[in-house]
């Protein structure tokens, strides 16, 4: 799908995801959304808001999962991506708190690896994830899997590249500030979801993205991996598209 500008096609992908979520209603099910952080889906998380607001979507029976969160962090902390969510999406709909998930980014260490098994095996439980929002790291991360994840990793602690580190700085006044690691879902059950949607924007995104669609599968590039996916879009504007 190629859109104009970003604000119509995340329209289209909030209608998709409250169609989604209503054919589960009726079948009295729980829709089960993987969720991203990121400027990526802000345009979608509003969008959203919006149908919840002003079109009765409920989300009573949705059950989220987020993709990442930095390590060490506490959810109260401004950068957090708790906090992110709850600023762009939770605080504004009518999901139950009990049906958010966002990784712990303030477990003890000798916790972490309990801690992501439980993770996965909540997905398991609810057979997967029906819907998986992604964006793009502009050096080739989805969610904090960056550069050399396999395809098989599990939901894990990751050291974060120099990069991510680098354009994450300026939101936690400086790198010393930053977090130098992250706990994220892996790339398996990133590609065990039953519908994957990446979203990319901007040409800072146009090179990531022609690697990622018609280059080689290779752990080198993890979006790659979705090339093998059964039922994913890509959804770019002009800028992210130039270089396909
Ligand atoms: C962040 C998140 C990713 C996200 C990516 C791109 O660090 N961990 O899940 O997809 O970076 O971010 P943006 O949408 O702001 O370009």
């Amino acid at each position: 799908l190629f859109s104009k500008d970003p604000f119509s096609a995340s329209k289209e992908i909030a209608k998709e995801i409250a169609e989604l979520i209503r054919d589960k209603q009726a079948q009295n099910k729980p829709c089960v959304l993987g969720l991203a952080t990121g400027n990526s889906p802000i345009e979608l998380y509003s969008e959203l808001v919006r149908l919840h607001k002003y079109e009765g979507l409920s989300f009573k029976n949705v059950i989220s999962f987020n993709l990442d969160e930095y390590y060490p962090i506490q959810p109260d902390s401004e950068q957090s991506f708790y906090q992110f969510m709850n600023m762009y999406l939770f605080d504004h709909i009518d999901m139950l708190p009990e049906n958010h998930h966002i990784p712990d980014g303030c477990l003890a260490k000798d916790a972490i690896d309990d801690y992501c098994t439980d993770y996965e095996t909540k997905i398991e439980a609810l057979c997967g994830i029906d819907l998986q929002i992604l964006g793009i790291g502009a050096n080739g991360h989805i969610g904090f899997n960056e550069s050399g994840s396999r395809e098989d990793s599990k939901t894990r602690w990751v050291a974060l590249d120099d990069i991510t580190i680098k354009e994450a700085s300026p939101y936690f006044s400086g790198i010393e500030h930053t977090p130098k690691a992250a706990i994220t879902l892996g790339v398996q059950k990133i590609m065990e979801a039953k519908r994957v949607i990446l979203m990319a924007w901007g040409h800072k995104k146009a090179e990531i993205i022609s690697a990622a669609i018609e280059g080689k599968v290779t752990k080198n590039v993890p979006p790659s991996y979705l090339q093998k996916h059964h039922n994913v879009t890509f959804v770019l504007d002009h800028a992210s598209s130039a270089k396909l």
